[in-house]
């Protein structure tokens, strides 16, 4: 593995490798043990979108392991101001080990990858969210078993970033997955080409009273995504019902657990009452992202 650009660009082992490191870390950091695994190495980090998690948990990640990381707007890079992807990645892979960065077009993520010389993280792009769902599934193995294999995970809503990585890495671990999408907000046709290789254990509906029957992980994420703000009150009309309510937990499995990548907003994707009672899972969630990126950084830039 020379990149984390998406996950449809990993084997089920490579996967599972960066989850029992990320594990490893977990426990290593919990009791006192941890190793500068990173020492003097540096991560740019180039945001063309907001992040709370995504900034706090890498440049946390790097100073753990011993490294450091930069955090840039590319509204401070000449990027920002045309300078192209091709030598952006030429320049910075003279100075860092490492480069993470968050933007609208994935192109530009493979771009940054295939001219410069460095590992690139894709720290979520409008098409996939790898980070997010290696700790979406990390937190999976933590409640669920270490083996996903024949578990079911449902995700009701937009089939947008969030979704396209969940369909994606839950596959390749063995899981059942089903969606239930607006008919006109489905996944990517990329996706669901892949998906199509995996038989019935993928569905797609448009109802999410029929995806939700026995699942073991309910997934949602906000129905307007960064970029989309202009589209707020379409989609409010189009994902009304695509909603994590007590109705649809209770089709799920007893023990069902809920994961949401956050920011939430409750009352629209999931109701108050489902993410507060969930809140442990999806905090669990939220911290994993730490010790999954750590991970990834250990076996990328170590
Ligand atoms: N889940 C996630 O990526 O959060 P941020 O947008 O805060 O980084
Ligand atoms: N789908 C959301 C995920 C945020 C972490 C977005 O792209 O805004």
């Amino acid at each position: 593995m020379k990149h984390l650009l998406k996950l449809l660009d990993l084997t089920s082992e490579e996967i599972t490798e960066i989850l029992d490191l990320a594990d490893e870390l977990k426990a290593e950091l919990k009791n006192g043990t941890a190793k500068p695994r990173l020492q003097g190495k540096t991560l740019g980090m180039i945001f063309q979108k907001s992040s709370t998690r995504t900034r706090v948990s890498f440049e946390t990640g790097m100073y753990q392991l011993g490294g450091m990381a930069l955090f840039l707007s590319a509204n401070d890079l000449q990027i920002g101001r045309g300078e192209p992807v091709e030598d952006t990645a030429r320049v910075l892979s003279r100075y860092l080990d490492g480069i993470m960065i968050r933007t609208f077009a994935q192109e530009e993520v493979e771009g940054l990858a295939k001219h410069g010389s460095i590992p690139v993280i894709n720290g979520l792009t409008d098409f996939c969210h790898p980070c997010q769902v290696l700790a979406d599934l990390m937190t999976m193995r933590e409640y669920l078993g270490k083996s996903l294999s024949g578990k079911k995970m449902c995700f009701i809503g937009d089939g947008n970033n969030m979704a396209n990585s969940l369909i994606v890495g839950g596959l390749k671990m063995g899981m059942t997955v089903s969606c239930a999408c607006p008919d006109n907000y489905h996944p990517h046709p990329i996706v669901l080409k892949f998906a199509a290789e995996y038989g019935d254990k993928f569905s797609l509906t448009s109802k999410p009273e029929e995806a939700a029957v026995k699942a073991d992980v309910m997934v949602t994420d906000v129905w307007a995504s960064m970029g989309q703000e202009g589209e707020k009150a379409e989609r409010e009309k189009a994902f009304k019902g695509y909603q994590v309510n007590d109705e649809i937990m209770a089709l799920a499995n007893p023990g069902c657990i809920v994961q949401h990548c956050l920011p939430a907003h409750k009352g629209e994707e999931i109701t108050y009452n489902v993410f507060e009672s969930h809140a442990k899972e999806i905090f669990d969630e939220a911290e994993n992202r730490l010790h999954a990126q750590k991970a990834v950084l250990v076996k990328l830039l170590g």
